[in-house]
């Protein structure tokens, strides 16, 4: 009785490990012609809290210039977006064009999250073409 108390304890620790993953975001289907790693804190967001997106890459196909815009969407399973998109002017508050990228945005997350939606995070340039997109569907599969 005790070995099996203490392997049941031992398998109890491990999955805690394992479902504390990081929500990973991968190029999106559509297009990305440069790539972006995006972290994401809280990991996972939490509905009704602030969740900050950091976001670094390198954008040597097309130009971030004045105009360009990162747009933050919560998507649900019929691709309906949740709330409104979160969207920001990349040279308000930098020197552009920009050719390495670091963001750091704040979103309002929504109230109410389904348990599984898409994060989707696009960089614009100027005349609205995609520079960068990368997706996530959470909880990640
Ligand atoms: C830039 O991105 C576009 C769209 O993805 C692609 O068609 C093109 O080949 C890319 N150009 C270079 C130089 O990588
Ligand atoms: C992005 O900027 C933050 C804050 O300045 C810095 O701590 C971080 O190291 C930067 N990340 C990269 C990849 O340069």
């Amino acid at each position: 009785m005790f070995t099996l108390l203490t392997i049941l304890s031992i398998v109890n620790a491990i999955p805690y490990q394992f479902y504390k993953r990081a929500t990973t975001f991968t190029p999106c289907d559509t297009d990305s012609p440069n790539d972006i790693t995006v972290t994401i804190t809280p990991d996972p967001l939490i509905a009704g809290e602030k969740g900050t997106f950091n976001i670094v890459g390198t954008i040597t196909n097309g130009t971030v210039n004045t105009g360009s815009q990162l747009v933050i969407e919560l998507k649900d399973d019929a691709d309906a977006v949740i709330g409104d998109p979160s969207t920001f002017d990349i040279c308000a508050s930098a020197t552009c064009p920009i050719t390495d990228l670091n963001l750091t945005q704040v979103i309002q997350l929504p109230d109410t999250l389904p348990n599984t939606f898409i994060i989707d995070v696009n960089i614009f340039d100027v005349n609205g073409d995609t520079l960068a997109c990368a997706t996530s569907a959470v909880p990640g599969a």
